[in-house]
């Protein structure tokens, strides 16, 4: 079973600072890097250093060998990533002294997605062949339309959440991989428990995957639920420790690996990533959670 991963690359920029910004309010911060990121690159490299096979596709901006870099380092499959001359998608993240982070989006090349590319990203895909989507990327509703017909499995992480997520063909989510606010956003609860009962009630055959901070996990579907606890590490920095949990996860399932199996991998890497400063440089090789 392969991994299409159709997803965003951006360049971090990494702010440590005493607390966020606040309106109106002028910041120093004493320490700022670069580093690459982006939901898709971290989702891909985390599955790749997991030990998935991973063909990432993406619209790359000129100013992307940093990002190319740290695919092709981390194994991932980058034949079918394409080159513009606009520049690359990036993120200003800002870091408090807890390792919680915000984050501001600029898309960049990952909004020149054409129909064009997706068909030619996924022509060689195989019916259950996966294709991972994030919600940074433009062309969503084309990727859906095209790995439906191939009888794809759909796994999507919808962030950052849009009201206009809703307006997609939601009911070919195979895998559904969402935090605590997008959970609530989708399912109309802030509960966890009421999440599940709401996701259960639209998608009985779906399956949902929700991270819940400190608060551990939760794997649902109709067969009942598989709660997974954190793995308590000193917070550096939080940022892909989410995207780490969707790598590991999907990995763990291509290797057959059974939910609980899947779901404790994934916290062991993603409290790694936490532990450590940066996106995608931070997230673990399987042998070291090993
Ligand atoms: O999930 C973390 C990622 O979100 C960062 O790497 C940043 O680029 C944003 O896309």
């Amino acid at each position: 079973m392969k991994i299409y991963n159709l997803g965003s690359l951006n360049i971090d920029y990494v702010y440590n600072v005493d607390h966020f910004v606040r309106a109106g309010e002028t910041l120093s911060s004493d320490n700022m890097s670069v580093f690459p990121g982006g939901k898709g690159l971290n989702q891909s490299v985390a599955l790749s250093k997991a030990g998935a096979q991973v063909l990432h596709g993406a619209v790359i901006g000129e100013n992307g060998g940093l990002l190319l870099d740290a695919l092709k380092d981390a194994g991932v499959d980058t034949a079918r990533i394409q080159k513009s001359k606009e520049g690359c998608g990036h993120a200003i993240i800002q870091v408090d002294k807890n390792g919680q982070n915000c984050i501001l989006l600029f898309a960049g090349a990952n909004h020149r997605l054409t129909r064009q590319y997706i068909d030619t990203f996924l022509q060689d895909a195989q019916k259950d062949d996966i294709l991972l989507l994030q919600n940074e990327t433009n062309g969503l509703e084309i990727a859906f339309e095209v790995a439906h017909q191939k009888q794809m499995q759909i796994a999507f992480n919808p962030s950052p959440y849009h009201e206009d997520l809703k307006k997609l063909p939601l009911s070919y989510v195979s895998w559904w991989f969402c935090n605590e606010i997008e959970g609530a956003a989708l399912f109309g609860s802030e509960s966890p428990e009421k999440i599940a009962t709401n996701f259960l009630q639209l998608y009985s055959k779906s399956n949902l995957i929700l991270t819940l901070g400190k608060a551990g996990s939760m794997f649902i579907n109709a067969e009942g639920c598989i709660k997974q606890p954190i793995y308590p590490v000193k917070a550096v920095d939080t940022t892909a420790a989410g995207d780490t949990f969707t790598g590991y996860f999907l990995a763990a399932l291509t290797r057959g690996l059974h939910a609980a199996s899947a779901m404790e991998l994934a916290a062991k890497a993603s409290s790694v990533t936490v532990s450590r400063l940066g996106a995608s440089s931070s997230i673990p090789y399987l042998k070291e959670i090993k």
